[in-house]
């Protein structure tokens, strides 16, 4: 196993009703900045009970922060926090508000421009340079309620950049799986797949010595595969929405990261097809991944097997088991409301791939994967697989 530290600082507060403890969660006689998006928290009450939950302190809103947080409008917010002397953020919303939060927290006293924090990739690890802040979630899929990280969206150079820091942990996250109810389906299938896939970048390398840490991404993935089809029928049945929504924590929490090694290129590639296309993010790990690992198949095919035994029964020989698993990916994608070739989500993709390994190119990301394997031409037929 290698060495690893294990840092994380967030106060995971999960359970039905637990919204009411933002009265004690909140620092006493904070002015808060309550963050949220594009309005579903006045539909399904979650504002109510947030708004409730926070009688006495002093409130300023701030509203309209999109899918993909932009880092224009995000800006807005930090112009406000400075103002207005703001000295706490509640984001409510999904991974979206919480990112665009944690952007916000960073960009506040940030020593010069704060875009360079997303075209430098700076880390923020200065706890006495960022506005404290906690999370009330309303989808789960993404983990950022537990982690450091954050993709934030430069609408003017349609860049979707990701970024973090050790300080950019959130202080309490409340995670109530009720609120999954009045999600729309294309979510609730959007966050299966994003969590589901965050695992497989951290499992899906090669065999190694990190056996607990193995057993727990199984176990992930067997609960998604379990819960995940019949949660975006029945949101409401607590057992599901709760295994679901604790899964997707667990899923990007860091735990499962440490002391093994990871790839992440699918969401690298993603991100720049929503950047270009505005496909939902899960959408396009379910386009990426598969064909990644197909590409990647000689690297990653002695996990693809481990991965095709133990989650899928799969019987054969090595290279036999692995494709199959690829195969039984597609199909629970497929199961999950996913379409798995970039033509089914856009007309105009012939020049895709291109596009991104110029971009790549421009960024020095030349090498990218577990043995930093996947170069230049490798994403080229990634991409052009996807077509
Ligand atoms: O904006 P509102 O009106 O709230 O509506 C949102 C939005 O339209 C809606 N929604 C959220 N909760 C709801 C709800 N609708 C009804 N009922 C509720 N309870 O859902 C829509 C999508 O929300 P969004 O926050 O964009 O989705 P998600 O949580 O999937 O976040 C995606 C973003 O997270 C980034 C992605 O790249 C993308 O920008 N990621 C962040 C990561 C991280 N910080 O660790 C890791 C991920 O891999 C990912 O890259
Ligand atoms: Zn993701």
């Amino acid at each position: 196993m290698l060495n690893f530290e294990l840092y994380n600082p967030t106060n995971l507060v999960f359970g039905k009703g637990q919204i009411e403890k933002l009265s004690v969660l909140v620092p006493y006689g904070s002015k808060i900045l309550l963050a949220y998006g594009g309005g579903s928290i006045f539909k399904n009450g979650i504002y109510e009970q947030v708004k409730n939950a926070l009688t006495g302190f002093e409130i300023v809103e701030f509203g309209g922060i999109e899918p993909n947080p932009h880092f224009e409008t995000l800006m807005k917010a930090v112009e406000i926090i400075r103002e207005q002397k703001i000295d706490f953020i509640l984001a409510v919303g999904g991974g979206s508000v919480i990112d665009g939060v944690k952007f916000i927290s960073g960009a506040v006293q940030f020593d010069g421009d704060p875009i360079d924090i997303l075209q430098k990739r700076l880390l923020i690890k200065d706890l006495t340079k960022v506005i404290p802040f906690g999370t009330v979630l309303t989808l789960p899929a993404t983990g950022s309620e537990m982690n450091s990280g954050a993709v934030v969206t430069i609408e003017s150079t349609q860049e979707k950049l990701a970024f973090g820091g050790s300080a950019l942990f959130p202080q309490f996250s409340i995670c109530d799986p009720t609120v999954i109810a009045s999600l729309p389906v294309r979510q609730l299938q959007n966050g299966v797949v994003d969590a589901y896939t965050h695992v497989l970048e951290q499992y899906l390398t090669y065999p190694h010595e990190g056996y607990l840490q193995d057993r727990i991404a199984e176990s992930i993935l067997n609960t998604l595969i379990q819960v995940g089809p019949s949660v975006v029928k029945n949101p409401t049945d607590y057992a599901l929405a709760s295994n679901f929504m604790w899964s997707c924590t667990m899923a990007l929490n860091g735990l499962i990261q440490k002391g093994v090694p990871s790839d992440w290129a699918t969401h690298m590639i993603g991100h720049e097809l929503t950047a270009l296309y505005g496909i939902d993010h899960a959408r396009t790990l379910a386009i990426i991944g598969p064909n990644l690992y197909r590409v990647m198949f000689e690297t990653k095919k002695g996990k693809l097997a481990q991965y095709g035994k133990r989650i899928f029964n799969l019987t054969g020989n090595e290279d036999e088991i692995a494709n199959e698993a690829i195969n039984k990916t597609v199909e629970f994608f497929h199961t999950m409301g996913m379409q798995t070739n970039l033509s089914e989500c856009t007309e105009d993709y012939s020049k895709t791939a291109d596009f991104i390994v110029n971009r790549f190119e421009e960024r020095g990301w030349k090498a990218m994967g577990e043995k930093q394997n996947i170069t230049l031409d490798k994403v080229k037929s990634i991409v052009e697989m996807s077509y």
